[in-house]
């Protein structure tokens, strides 16, 4: 396993749209392991492959630091409510901003055997599914952001 590099906002490799999984190689199992490596490392809630520099459709998620998910090939099936907060990323480093999500999400997505499963999240989860899912089509949570990004040293002075 390694810590991989994570890429950083305006790395073009940021705003292109990933490929599915068809078959888990070798170096896909590598980059799973990777990616939680990185994301632990980096005490983040979510990584997707692009943030790596990777154009695969796969992405990381613990919003707890306890409850590993992996969603390769993940699928929004249905999603409801509204939750407007604080929202980072890893690829924006320092920063936050206010975005509006759903506040349940449910997806299909696939495990590291391409056997498909649902799941579903409620608050964080879901805004975690939600913006990991963006990366996959290449965008940004800024995009969405409403008022003024902000630094999360000035947040956390706040609380
Ligand atoms: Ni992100």
């Amino acid at each position: 396993m390694a810590i991989r590099k994570i890429r950083e906002i305006g790395d073009p490799v940021l705003n292109k749209r990933c490929k599915e999984v068809t078959e888990i190689t070798p170096r896909i199992q590598d980059l799973i392991d990777d990616m939680f490596e990185t994301l632990y490392e980096a005490e983040g809630v979510g990584l997707a492959a692009p943030q790596v520099g990777i154009l695969k459709r796969i992405v990381v998620i613990d919003v707890t630091g306890e409850d590993p998910l992996l969603l390769i090939n993940p699928k929004l099936i249905e999603s409801s409510g509204e939750q407007t907060g604080y929202e980072g990323c890893l690829s924006v480093p320092g920063k936050q901003g206010n975005v509006t999500r759903p506040n349940y999400a449910k997806i299909i997505a696939y495990d590291e055997n391409l056997n498909p499963f649902e799941l579903e999240g409620t608050e964080l989860l879901a805004r975690a599914i939600c913006h990991e899912l963006d990366h996959l089509e290449g965008h940004l949570y800024v995009e969405r952001v409403e008022g003024p990004l902000v630094n999360t040293e000035d947040l956390e002075e706040e609380q």
